[in-house]
């Protein structure tokens, strides 16, 4: 049997079961009461604290945790992050292993299902994605709705709550069966309506797949292709993209994907739950960071200019983009590989100049104090947007492409947390800092 891993105060930990006798015991010093609480898995439950009371009719005990820095929301078997090691396994399995060996689609039936597939599954898994890569008529027509200066992530929260529309038997939640089904679904519709979104801004009719092709060459296709020709994507960067999508597949309870979690709670279909996600993953603190870097990067311009760039984000005017982040407090492993994958796309296409500059801060920010004490390492999203340039992707789509690779894992979510007999609509308490009761009086009679 594999161990079971868990994220405890130390790290990352073999977990041969929680002793019956882990208790954490608390003195309220306001009212001298002393109760034990339980620990399991690292955790207390927080609604145990409701027990320290100052009085019979007090509230009882909360704790404050905006942008939920110390809670766990939910149990996951799908992703595990050791941030202080730098570690990422999908359902197990190392990413850096993942990356190098396993397809994308793969990993999506991985993440979904719990378990690599046999050559027949991920053979009919293929299929059944293919068999939904076609973007629905009225949703081509939404699409085809929009002006052309419309950024294109504005246009798949759009369009992903649209899918709800167009799948009304996705709102038949309750149902195993056709929540798969509608998971399959988004995951296959998803490259042809990002794709589409592209088209529809480069005023150009959508290619329809080809299905003797990879999912990621067949994205290309769908992208770069014309209609009824064929299309042989480059192996190297067709290679590239699915090695991108599979390190943006899934990241545990990120921020949007926690926004699709807290959405599902309330029994919505996985198209409105994706929609949120993405909704969430535009910000520019989470999946809009890649365009943002590239923005950054060009402002910098040159690498004469990165020590009076790193000056000016310790002296607080803006953030060093693509640095930081939440959980990992060391080198995120994804941007290990977007950084070695990245000579091999630049040995294809010819070299960004802005990979140097790129380079050349990473090398002062490591080894800058300011950088250091705070453990602010590259994440993902530093060198990913060098190599979706390289593959001819523009910036605004940055995003898209990270929701491309992340629906798996969208999906992954939303299936598991469905089954979580423990999950309740998500609803979390607040510290009321405003007016207290006052009476009513009408505009103009103060
Ligand atoms: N550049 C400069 N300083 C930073 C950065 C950064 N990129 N990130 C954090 N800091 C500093 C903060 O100013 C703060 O300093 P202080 O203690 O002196 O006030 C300290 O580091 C801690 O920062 P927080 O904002 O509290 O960290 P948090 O965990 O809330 O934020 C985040 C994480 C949002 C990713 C942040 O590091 C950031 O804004 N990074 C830039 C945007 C980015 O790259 N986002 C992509 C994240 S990965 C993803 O979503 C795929």
């Amino acid at each position: 049997m594999q161990p079971r891993l868990t994220y405890g105060p130390r790290g990352l930990e073999g977990n041969a079961g929680t002793m019956a006798s882990e208790t954490i015991k608390i003195t309220d010093n306001r009212t001298g009461n002393s109760k034990e609480l339980a620990i399991k898995d690292g955790t207390v439950k927080a609604a145990e604290l409701r027990e320290f009371k100052t009085s019979a009719d007090d509230f009882g005990l909360m704790s404050y945790d905006p942008g939920y820095l110390n809670t766990a929301s939910c149990r996951s078997k799908i992703t595990f992050i050791d941030g202080d090691k730098g570690i990422l396994l999908y359902r197990g399995y190392p990413i850096d292993q993942l990356a190098e060996r396993a397809s994308y689609l793969e990993c999506t039936y991985l993440v979904v299902k719990g378990e690599l597939p046999s050559d027949g599954q991920l053979k009919a898994w293929t299929s059944e994605i293919a068999a939904h890569s076609a973007v629905p008529a009225n949703i081509q027509k939404i699409i085809s709705s929009f002006p052309a200066d419309a950024h294109p992530c504005s246009m798949l929260v759009s369009v992903l709550g649209a899918l709800s529309a167009d799948y009304p038997e996705s709102r038949q939640v309750l149902d195993v069966a056709v929540r798969e089904e509608m998971a399959l679904r988004l995951i296959g519709h998803m490259a042809p309506i990002c794709a589409s979104i592209y088209r529809h801004h480069t005023g150009q009719a959508p290619v329809e797949p080809d299905a003797s092709l990879s999912y990621s060459g067949n994205f290309l296709r769908m992208m770069f292709g014309k209609p009824g020709e064929k299309y042989v994507p480059s192996k190297s960067l067709e290679r590239a993209l699915d090695v991108l999508l599979i390190l943006h597949l899934d990241h545990e309870q990120n921020c949007s994907t926690s926004v699709l979690r807290n959405v599902a709670s309330s029994q919505s279909d996985i198209f409105c739950c994706a929609s949120a996600a993405m909704s969430a993953l535009y910000g520019p603190l989470h999946g809009g960071a890649n365009e943002e870097v590239l923005k950054m990067l060009r402002e910098i311009g040159s690498i004469g200019n990165v020590p009076a760039f790193v000056d000016s984000v310790k002296a607080g005017k803006g953030r060093l983009m693509g640095f930081g982040h939440r959980v990992y407090k060391n080198y995120d492993p994804r941007a290990k590989v977007t950084k070695e994958m990245a000579d091999a796309v630049f040995a294809e296409t010819g070299k960004n100049p802005l990979i140097d500059i790129a380079i050349e801060l990473e090398r002062i920010a490591l080894s800058d104090e300011y950088f250091i004490k705070r453990k602010l390492y590259p994440n993902v999203d530093f060198y990913s947007g060098l190599i979706y340039e390289a593959l001819k992707i523009p910036a605004a789509y940055f995003t898209v492409m990270f929701a491309l690779g992340r629906t798996g894992g969208w999906a992954a979510h939303y299936l598991e947390m469905m089954l979580d007999s423990e999950q309740k609509i998500a609803r979390p308490r607040q510290i009321y800092d405003g007016a207290g009761r006052r009476d009513y009086s009408t505009v103009g009679q103060k």
